[in-house]
């Protein structure tokens, strides 16, 4: 039954089902997967997009595993997760507190998935500078040793996190996934090598495996505490709290947000809606397709902020120098991603700010308290 539904996702996925033309939205595979439970593994469960990746899977009544050492997780994401599902979705959830960089853990983790999401890593590109030794540890070892158990429990996708930062200094956009420039920090080596050692397991040991090139992905949960906090978070708090904001550079830095739902969905279909030979063993951008500067996205957040706390409207940032290892602009095409798994990115970088404003307006405050 369930073969036969993939077969047919992937004649959808096609554009046409039996000669008619036809695109299964994503609605429609959600509700399928909510029908045919599987076995999932979110390795940086514990994380912002982990924490979201568990919350989704729990909701469509999936089986789930994570995985994570809460290096930059924390209990309250899953905590948050526990409170978002039904009780019975919760107990479908089994957690392992572990290393990636032990390879005994990541047997035992992949043991009896059907699907893994790799998405344990440490991000941040000024922390990838100020340690490369760790990051290379954590993005490369601990990659490799998810790769490996995968490989020798026979999971059908392994499902990885790989990065926009691997376009490095290519001048072109928007970014096609073919073209790729030299990495500008060790954090962008770390994922960049990520896909090619998924790229020789598939060509080597016929692994199945997808790397999901994310750009700058907001939302609930995003950490917006300590030296490594992602912009979004940190402006939303800084605005909350009337303490100094900072733009890198002139503000005219570009980045093409993606809300975590859309992260989300192009997880969920690399893993069920790549049935095609073609859809395996690639990388694909994942983002909404729109550019916004840093000054943009400032005033967006502040206007955000300020039906709450009216003192944000007056708010100002102050500018730095740029950051080493930044790229000036970013923007992805995402129509590799749309033809073969059918991505179709909904929330726009205001939507989702909308969404993201509310969650934070709830929460930041005891998110803050103890991070
Ligand atoms: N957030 C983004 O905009 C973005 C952009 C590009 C790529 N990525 C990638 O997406 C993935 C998830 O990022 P995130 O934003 O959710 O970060 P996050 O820091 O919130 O989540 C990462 C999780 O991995 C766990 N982890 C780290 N090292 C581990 C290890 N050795 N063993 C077990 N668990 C470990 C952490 O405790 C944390 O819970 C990462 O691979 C990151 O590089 C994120």
């Amino acid at each position: 039954m369930w073969s036969l539904f993939l077969e047919t996702l992937s004649d959808l996925s096609k554009g046409t089902f039996k000669g008619i033309e036809f695109h299964m939205p994503y609605k429609e595979i959600f509700k399928y997967i909510t029908l045919h439970p599987h076995n999932w593994l979110i390795t940086g469960v514990a994380g912002f997009i982990g924490s979201n990746l568990l919350e989704t899977l729990l909701k469509m009544n999936q089986r789930v595993t994570g995985l994570d050492n809460f290096s930059t997780g924390f209990q309250h994401n899953l905590d948050q997760v526990k409170n978002a599902v039904t009780e019975r979705q919760w107990s479908s959830f089994s957690f392992i507190q572990g290393d990636i960089r032990d390879s005994d853990v990541c047997r035992a983790a992949c043991d009896g998935q059907d699907y893994v999401l790799h998405q344990a890593a440490l991000g941040s590109v000024p922390r990838s500078v100020a340690d490369p030794a760790l990051t290379n540890a954590n993005n490369i070892t601990g990659h490799l040793n998810m790769l490996i158990a995968s490989r020798d429990t026979g999971v059908k996708r392994f499902i990885y996190a790989a990065s926009s930062s691997t376009y490095g200094d290519h001048p072109d956009l928007p970014k096609v996934e073919e073209k790729i420039g030299r990495p500008l920090s060790p954090y962008a080596v770390t994922k960049y090598v990520n896909e090619l050692y998924a790229d020789v397991f598939g060509r080597t040991y016929g692994t199945k495996s997808i790397g999901l090139r994310y750009f700058n992905v907001f939302g609930k949960r995003q950490d917006p505490c300590g030296a490594y906090a992602a912009v979004i978070p940190l402006w939303f708090s800084a605005l909350v709290k009337g303490t100094p904001l900072y733009i890198n550079g002139d503000g005219e830095t570009s980045r093409d947000f993606c809300y975590i739902d859309n992260c989300v969905q192009a997880n969920i279909l690399a893993a069920v809606n790549s049935r095609r030979i073609d859809s395996v063993n690639r990388v694909y951008n994942v983002a909404f397709g729109e550019r916004t500067t840093l000054n943009e996205l400032f005033r967006m957040i502040r206007q955000r902020v300020a039906v709450t706390y009216p003192q944000a409207a007056r708010a100002e940032p102050l500018y730095r120098d740029f950051r080493p290892g930044d790229v000036r602009h970013s923007l992805a095409d995402i129509s590799t991603a749309r033809k073969l798994i059918g991505f179709n990115p909904v929330f726009s970088v205001s939507r989702g700010l909308d969404h993201a404003a509310r969650w934070y307006m709830e929460n930041l405050e005891s998110v803050t308290r103890i991070s």
